[in-house]
């Protein structure tokens, strides 16, 4: 028996196709909606009486190595906020010693910046790769003074701000003023980061 296949039909199996297809948009929607939620779920950390950003890369912020040849060529490093230690690494490899902070337990010493002290040593570099907008306007001002006592003559201090979404507000001018204002000078300095110079001890 020939079966003719009639106007009917051909819009019947049109619309079939069209309920599958808009089906399967439907399931990779929900395929990605899942991904970004786990995402979310593994680039943050409940910490401290909030969710933190978790840095997942591997290799060093590329201000870092950008501008590395700025810094003395031997000494002693802090890097506050280490995260999972991307920037420490790099220093470590270039042959600073380096002492790596965060409140995380991922990579280096725990010390809950505002609440446990830094370390107390002098240090011929301060790393602040996107970490200090975590700091609430006053906790970040006390870090910011401890930075300063922490620094010898000449010391070299990196700020890298970025505004997350869990961020405090910043005024990254103010923070920069804050520094110069103790003697510090401007090496570089860009919208939300700097490179600055301390000239006094
Ligand atoms: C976006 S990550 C940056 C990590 C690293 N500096 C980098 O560039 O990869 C921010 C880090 O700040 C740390 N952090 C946030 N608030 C902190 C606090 N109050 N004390 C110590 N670490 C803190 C978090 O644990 C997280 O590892």
């Amino acid at each position: 028996m020939e079966i003719k296949s009639t106007l009917p039909q051909f819009i019947c199996r049109f619309r079939l196709a069209l309920y599958i297809l808009g089906n399967c948009k439907c399931i990779i929607y929900s395929i990605k909606v899942y991904l970004y939620g786990a995402f979310l779920i593994m680039s943050r950390k409940y910490m401290n009486g909030k969710w933190c950003v978790r840095c997942g890369k591997d290799v060093p912020t590329p201000y870092l190595k950008k501008n590395t040849k700025l810094f003395p060529e031997k000494g002693k490093v802090l890097d506050i906020g280490c995260g999972n230690g991307r920037n420490s690494r790099y220093m470590m490899g270039l042959g600073y010693k380096v002492d790596p902070i965060d409140m995380a337990n991922d990579f280096g010493v725990k010390c809950v910046l505002g609440k446990d002290p830094l370390p107390n040593k002098k240090y011929d570099i301060l790393l602040a790769n996107y970490i200090l907008m975590f700091l609430d306007g006053d906790v970040r001002f006390k870090v910011m003074g401890e930075m300063h006592s922490r620094a010898k003559k000449n010391s070299i201090l990196m700020m890298e701000m970025y505004p997350a979404k869990d961020a405090y507000e910043y005024n990254f001018n103010n923070m920069v003023d804050y520094f110069l204002n103790k003697g510090w000078i401007k090496i570089r300095k860009s919208k939300d980061r700097c490179i600055l110079e301390k000239t006094n001890e």
